[in-house]
């Protein structure tokens, strides 16, 4: 196989920690691929106020086949313009629509709840990652007077909504799927998620093999403490997406350990483990690179490369298992000793295969 060229921007905070972890264990893989690392993040800000070089984005659709990004955010930049403008601008500019949180319980030991087995926690949030209430449409009126008016539109076009309800069809098809669920506020909000309940009947009609539901957000989340195991796919949009996948690292673990990938399929698409840049943690090796490992899986399986994709798994598989983790799922190792486990994992998993 041809090698593919991967974008890194580690980022901020502890972005910067998981996501050396994240390539060598790709490296440990052998996968046939090559990495360029981009300085984007809060220190360049501060440094020349760039966020994102001129051309960068497009330079990434047409220079790369992949991009890992690590998280954006630092107390330094409490506008958090630099984060919005890299990570969000990656999304919404790269049109990276179908935003999927894969939600998968490894030991039933890391989850908050009781009587839970490792097989009742296995379903995949795909949350719509272009539009919604994170267009930035809106203003202030009046501001800093006791008229102030703070408006903030949520955006919902046909285009988007059916796309990304396409996807986690096509999605549930490709993983024998029998179930997808819709999440709406459609009783309050009759105009936005109105058009959601429209779509979701009209693209449902083309799939009849696959089981079509809906709950209010409200209730799925009571639902997801109560009975994750009910879940196969969720499809949502971006805010209650956003809320949802948080709620779903719980069930996993904690943020630490979730995965996940921004999809345009056909395009360059991003790869970025759910958590932030955890500023209070960063800096002291205690932040668990599983998250940013998984994230790496999920890439490697895009790219086509699906046997090293699952020796990661295995892997970390084995790491939770035998408790060679960070501290916040019960381990007693650093991010890079826990991350050199790992890659050591990978590379002997390889070489058995080879022999
Ligand atoms: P956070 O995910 O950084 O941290 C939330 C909690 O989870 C903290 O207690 C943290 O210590 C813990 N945590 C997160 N990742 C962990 C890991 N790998 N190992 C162990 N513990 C981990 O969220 P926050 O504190 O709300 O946000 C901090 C900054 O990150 C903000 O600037 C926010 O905007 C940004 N952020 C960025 C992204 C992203 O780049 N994708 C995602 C979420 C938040
Ligand atoms: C996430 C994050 C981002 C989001 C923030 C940092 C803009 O919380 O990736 O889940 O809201 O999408
Ligand atoms: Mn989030």
């Amino acid at each position: 196989m041809e090698r593919k060229r991967i974008a890194v921007v580690a980022g901020d905070g502890i972005g910067r920690e998981v996501i050396p972890e994240a390539v060598k264990v790709t490296k440990a893989t052998g996968a046939p691929v090559e990495f360029t690392e981009f300085d984007w993040g809060a220190d360049r800000y501060l440094r020349d106020r760039t966020t994102v070089p001129l051309d960068g984005f497009a330079m990434l659709g047409h220079d790369f086949d992949a991009v890992l990004v690590g998280a954006l955010g630092d107390p330094r930049v409490p506008s958090n313009v630099h984060a919005k403008e890299i990570l969000l601008g990656m999304r919404i500019k790269m049109d990276l629509y179908a935003n999927v949180r894969p939600v998968k319980l490894l030991d039933e030991k890391l989850c908050p709840l009781k009587g839970v087995r490792a097989e009742d926690v296995d379903f995949t949030i795909i949350r719509e990652n272009t539009e919604g209430l994170y267009c930035d449409v809106g203003g202030v009126f009046k501001r800093g007077t006791p008229d102030e008016v703070a408006v903030q539109e949520d955006v919902n076009t046909r285009k988007g909504v059916e796309r990304v309800i396409r996807y986690a069809f096509e999605f549930a098809r490709r993983h024998q799927r029998k179930r997808v669920l819709m999440a709406d506020k459609s009783n309050v909000m009759t105009f936005a998620h109105g058009l959601w309940q429209r779509v979701f009947k009209e693209v449902g009609s083309e799939y009849t093999d696959i089981e079509q539901q809906h709950m209010y957000i409200d209730a799925l989340c009571m639902q997801m403490v109560r009975a994750p195991g009910q879940f196969e796919v969720i499809v949502t949009n971006n805010m209650f997406g956003d809320i949802i996948t948080d709620l779903g690292a719980a069930l996993q673990g904690g943020l630490g350990m979730a995965a996940s990938a921004n999809i345009h399929p056909g395009k360059t698409s991003m790869f970025e483990p759910v958590h932030g840049s955890a500023p209070l943690l960063a800096g002291k090796n205690m932040a668990n690179p599983i998250g940013a490992i998984l994230t790496a899986s999920m890439m490697l399986a895009h790219l086509g490369m699906s046997e090293q994709s699952e020796r990661i798994d295995r892997a970390v598989l084995a790491a939770v298992r035998l408790s060679r983790t960070t501290s916040d799922v019960g381990g007693t190792l650093g991010t890079r000793e826990c991350g050199g486990w790992i890659a050591d994992n990978v590379e002997k998993s390889g070489a058995v295969g080879r022999a």
